[in-house]
């Protein structure tokens, strides 16, 4: 059997693709358009793991490349045009996104994939959500960022309703990690980490009581590691809320592994303004931990330690 993982050369992939190698004994299709060939250098040569350049808009490269793959189990969904390019380039983010996640959805009903597990994010809602966030609360987003994962939600529940595609969506918050990159909006909680790891300075984009959920990439691909072969997940949908973190607190965790870091401030004023925003967005929800069992292991100290000592250990992680 094969796992297949769009997106697969990409920070959430490319963990969770050396994870699933060591947790089963399955082949791997990472299928990604922009490889990261620095993340993914330990699996090249490896067996059991190919990697293959595609289009996840284009339904004619996905059905050849993942619906040529005999025998594909479960299909993660992580290829994705990322925040803020999602905001400009409108078009790409609609073929990417929406139209990419239609064609995984094609393809996983025309070639029998069992599962396909999407990651969706908190962007869904906007500012004016009733509060405590939950499962249920109104899908109201303020970005093509969140309406492509609204409509990837849709999509997905509608094709394990009617077509026989088990479909599970993941609503992560802020994912933290070595190698993070990009320029979305809660990049600083990973830069304020991974600079100084580097032994470089950090200079961080919002102001220092701006909080985000975090979760630890590792407790993340753990997570995702269990959806696969899980036996029952009753739901669609589930909000993982991750622990809030303001960006000052982060700092001291930083300052306390690594005494003479050096961490500037220099806030962006439009970006310091939407993540006040979303600072009201706390959630409540359990259903995560009782349907899925999840559990996240590392507490925010840990996380940290663990980060730091991951960069210094791999150095191919930096940015
Ligand atoms: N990182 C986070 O904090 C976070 C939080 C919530 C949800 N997510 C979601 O998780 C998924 C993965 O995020 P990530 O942090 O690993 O980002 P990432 O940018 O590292 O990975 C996205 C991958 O998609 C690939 N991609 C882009 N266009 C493509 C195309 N046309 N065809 C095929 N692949 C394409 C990119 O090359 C990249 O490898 C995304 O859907 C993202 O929205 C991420």
């Amino acid at each position: 059997m094969t796992i297949a993982i769009i997106g697969g050369t990409g920070f959430i992939g490319s963990f969770l693709a050396k994870a699933l190698l060591e947790a089963t004994d399955e082949n791997l299709l990472l299928m990604d358009y922009y490889i990261n060939e620095k993340r993914v250098k330990s699996l090249k040569g490896n067996p059991r793991v190919s990697i293959i350049k595609s289009d996840v808009s284009n339904r004619a490269e996905v059905f050849s490349h993942v619906g040529k793959a005999e025998n594909i189990s479960t299909l993660y969904h992580f290829g994705s045009l990322m925040p803020p390019l999602t905001e400009s380039e409108l078009t790409n983010a609609f073929n990417i996104n929406i139209q990419g996640t239609f064609n995984i959805l094609e393809c996983a009903r025309e070639f029998n994939i069992s599962h396909v597990i999407y990651s969706s994010s908190g962007a869904i809602y906007g500012p004016g959500v009733e509060l405590p966030v939950t499962e249920r609360s109104y899908r109201d987003p303020w970005t093509m960022y969140g309406v492509g994962k609204v409509c990837s939600e849709v999509l997905g529940t509608f094709y394990h309703r009617r077509k026989g595609v088990k479909f599970t969506s993941i609503r992560f918050p802020a994912l933290i990690g070595p190698g993070r990159t990009g320029k979305g909006m809660t990049i600083f909680a990973n830069n304020i980490i991974q600079y100084p790891a580097q032994g470089e300075k950090a200079i961080c984009n919002v102001e220092e009581d701006i909080a985000v959920p975090v979760i630890y990439i590792k407790d993340s691909t753990k997570f995702l590691v269990s959806l696969h072969n899980h036996e029952h997940i009753p739901e669609n949908t589930y909000n993982i809320d991750g622990v809030w973190m303001k960006a000052e607190e982060l700092a001291e965790l930083v300052r306390n592994e690594i005494p003479d870091v050096i961490i500037e401030y220099d806030p962006d004023p439009e970006l310091t303004f939407m993540l006040r925003s979303w600072s009201m967005m706390k959630g409540e929800s359990d259903a995560v931990f009782n349907d899925l069992n999840y559990s996240p292991s590392f507490s925010p100290e840990e996380m940290v330690k663990d980060f730091i000592a991951e960069v210094r250990a791999n150095p191919e992680y930096i940015i």
